[in-house]
């Protein structure tokens, strides 16, 4: 979930570019234009990463949380138009991908479809083995993300509970493979200083890429991490301002070429990753009548083509989520 202003690929370069502000207000609802989904196969973890929305929630409502991974052949059977081509994000608000009980299957079984896949992963506590068989399905249309957010040496500041020998495993197995594989780096104030020696970390393990991702995710239980302003994420500014006024009206939609469609760990539809978080999704329509948006009772098609979520989309911009999580670049 969240932002993903990345910028750079093996050069070295610390800033965060800007992405196009393309002005445009509501997607084409046709299933026929959509770019691909965003998938949560599991809400599982092994980690405590301090700013993750599933560490905030379990320490907030410890007695509420519950695991869930989604249904494989639900997932199938709701996604019912041609996949061939489409990009699937394997990736989600609150648990890991590797996590899910039979990730070999699903992911097998969207390849199948003829998706390409991309995995985001903290890479830890999976064995040798299990990463051999994974990256069988995989190929080079297909990308694993590791997210490690600094060297060896110090990234369980933010990645708590990570396991740097079970990645760096996880990482050679992978870049053997055909897979296209990226180190995906969060600047933090305790690593914007090691960036070009993480980069050449990954060069020797092989990776294809190395991307650093700037965050805009502050507030006062990270703000000791907030590095550099250039290394903050863009959207940051726009969203401090829009907590002081709670209104905007310009918005720049990140699902106007219908790539963003998400699938919760529950089962559940919403248009995106950002309306799926607890602290916007239960003023949608989509989370006040969760039932109404369940992968095992309904398709993709049907959700498309009601008359409620096609209003929604045609009224991005007067949506409070909208404006916080897709502000205009301007
Ligand atoms: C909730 S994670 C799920 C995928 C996987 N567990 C992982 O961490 O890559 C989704 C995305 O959020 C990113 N993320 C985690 N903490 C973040 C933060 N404070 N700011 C921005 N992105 C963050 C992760 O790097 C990942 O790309
Ligand atoms: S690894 Fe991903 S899902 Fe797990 S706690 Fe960290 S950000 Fe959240
Ligand atoms: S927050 Fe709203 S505008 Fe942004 S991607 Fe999600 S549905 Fe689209």
């Amino acid at each position: 979930m969240w932002n993903t202003t990345t910028n750079t690929t093996n050069q070295p370069s610390q800033g965060c570019s800007k992405k196009t502000d393309m002005r445009l207000s509501s997607p084409n609802l046709s299933p026929n234009s959509i770019a691909g989904f965003h998938i949560e196969p599991t809400n599982i973890c092994t980690l405590k990463c301090l700013g993750c929305a599933r560490t905030r929630f379990i320490q907030q409502w410890p007695q509420h949380w519950k695991n869930h991974s989604i249904n494989t052949q639900d997932l199938m059977r709701f996604l019912d138009i041609d996949l061939a081509g489409k990009k699937i994000k394997l990736c989600g608000n609150y648990g890991d991908p590797i996590y899910h009980p039979d990730l070999f299957d699903l992911v097998d079984q969207l390849k199948q479809r003829g998706c390409s896949v991309d995995i985001f992963t903290n890479g830890s506590h999976k064995t040798t083995e299990w990463w051999q068989q994974i990256t069988t399905v995989l190929d080079s249309t297909d990308s694993v993300f590791f997210s490690v957010d600094g060297t060896p040496e110090n990234f369980t500041n933010y990645r708590v509970n990570a396991d740097w020998a079970t990645i760096e495993s996880a990482m050679k197995v992978c870049a053997k493979s055909s897979v296209r594989t990226v180190w995906k780096y969060i600047p933090f104030l305790y690593n914007q200083d090691q960036i070009d020696l993480a980069r050449q970390l990954s060069q020797q393990l092989g990776l294809t890429e190395f991307q650093v991702d700037c965050s805009d995710r502050f507030d006062e239980q990270t703000e000791h991490l907030k590095p550099s302003a250039e290394l903050v994420g863009s959207r940051y500014n726009k969203q401090q301002d829009w907590k002081q006024q709670q209104s905007s009206s310009d918005i720049n939609p990140k699902c106007i070429n219908q790539g963003e469609h998400f699938i919760s760990a529950q089962g559940c539809y919403t248009p995106c990753c950002y309306l799926q978080d607890h602290r916007f999704y239960y003023k949608t329509q989509f989370g006040k009548n969760k039932t109404a948006y369940q992968i095992a009772d309904t398709t993709l098609s049907e959700i498309l083509s009601r008359p409620t979520v096609v209003e929604f989309y045609q009224n991005l911009s007067q949506q409070s989520g909208c404006q916080y999580n897709c502000p205009s670049k301007s």
